[in-house]
């Protein structure tokens, strides 16, 4: 018998989840988890491994401003509620993701009308809305994602533009004000090892601690190739010296189309992995994507992919076998 399910990459059979050992529970005290996608919850295969395998989960597109308040004054709840409800009656622990991006916004925050009082105004009832609605249900948010350049200057997005550089605070603030027993995060890509993108998220969020602004950890995306990441586990302490947390977001390593690469990028998660485990106060690492059929690699880079702990079966790759491994302490 063999049911087609739509998924993302179009049609495909129904998978099985691996009958492999987990990682959750394996890292004394840190989460695990994965990205997960609404859409593919149907699929039980892809349940059950969600389930089996990881102790946290981040809905990867679910709460988002396009998806989660599609229109000025209608919220969109039900993709996200179904991610979570799904992970607590797993207990498994869930993260915002998120409430500032300049990115997959709906068409009308873009409305010129919107004077910057107007536009505060938006981003705080929205703010309040999204997190008291998932209040105990959601433990920690990114609030702020992507704020800072390539170039180590400040991103210059439309929340700058209309706000101007304290729309970050602000955030922050109205977070905390809306739950203040969520963990507050910023979080950012390009940041792992040390550079001119990592010093300008180092000075923001020194600058957010100096003021007073609520925020408790810094989330390093960690979307990478195979290459090391040099410095990185001494990169993710020097932040944690600001009386930070430090946290792998949206973990993936990605590999050229056609090249044997397993090996490789066993390796590469090994390192990443590792570099969490080397520093205390990093509480936690989440993948960004289950497997590859369900990887965001694919369109983000053409020409790579593959860049998920289990195939597009659900087999998992020695790239798991490798995570599990350094979780266990080998
Ligand atoms: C990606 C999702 O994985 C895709 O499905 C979506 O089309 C685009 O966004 N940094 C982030 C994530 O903070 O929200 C992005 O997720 C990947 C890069």
């Amino acid at each position: 018998m063999l049911a087609l399910l739509a998924g993302c990459g179009g049609q495909r059979e129904e998978r099985t989840a691996p009958d492999v050992p987990p990682l959750r529970g394996t890292a004394a005290g840190r989460f695990v988890g994965v990205a997960v996608r609404a859409d593919v919850l149907g699929d039980a295969g892809y349940a059950t491994a969600v389930g089996r395998l990881f102790d946290a989960v981040t809905p990867e597109n679910e709460l988002k401003w396009a998806l989660v308040h599609p229109k000025p004054n209608r919220y969109a709840f039900a993709a996200a509620d179904r991610i979570v409800d799904f992970a607590r009656a797993r207990g498994m622990r869930v993260r915002g993701h998120t409430l500032v991006w300049h990115d997959q916004t709906p068409p009308w925050l873009g409305d010129p009308r919107l004077t910057r009082a107007r536009l505060i105004a938006v981003l705080r009832r929205h703010i309040f809305t999204v997190m008291r609605h998932f209040r105990g249900r959601i433990s920690e948010w990114d609030v702020v994602n992507e704020a800072v350049a390539d170039d180590g200057g400040p991103r210059r997005t439309f929340w700058l533009e209309r706000i101007g550089p304290s729309y970050i605070a602000l955030a922050f603030r109205f977070a905390h004000e809306a739950d203040p027993s969520a963990r507050l995060v910023y979080n950012d890509y390009g940041a792992e090892g040390p550079g001119l993108k990592s010093d300008a998220v180092y000075a923001l969020v020194s600058a957010l601690k100096r003021q007073g602004v609520p925020i408790d950890a810094v989330g390093f995306q960690t979307h990478v190739s195979t290459a090391p990441v040099e410095g990185f586990a001494s990169n993710l302490r020097r932040f944690t010296r600001l009386g930070l947390d430090v946290e792998l977001t949206e973990v993936d390593v990605r590999v050229p189309d056609g090249a044997e690469a397993a090996a490789r990028q066993a390796l590469a998660y090994r390192r990443i992995v590792g570099a969490c485990l080397a520093v205390a106060r990093c509480r936690g690492i989440v993948f960004w994507g289950l497997d590859d059929a369900d990887s965001w690699v694919p369109h983000a880079y053409p020409g790579y992919g593959r860049a998920a702990l289990l195939d597009a079966d659900l087999r998992v790759k020695p790239a798991y076998t490798a995570v599990r491994q350094v979780l266990m302490g080998g």
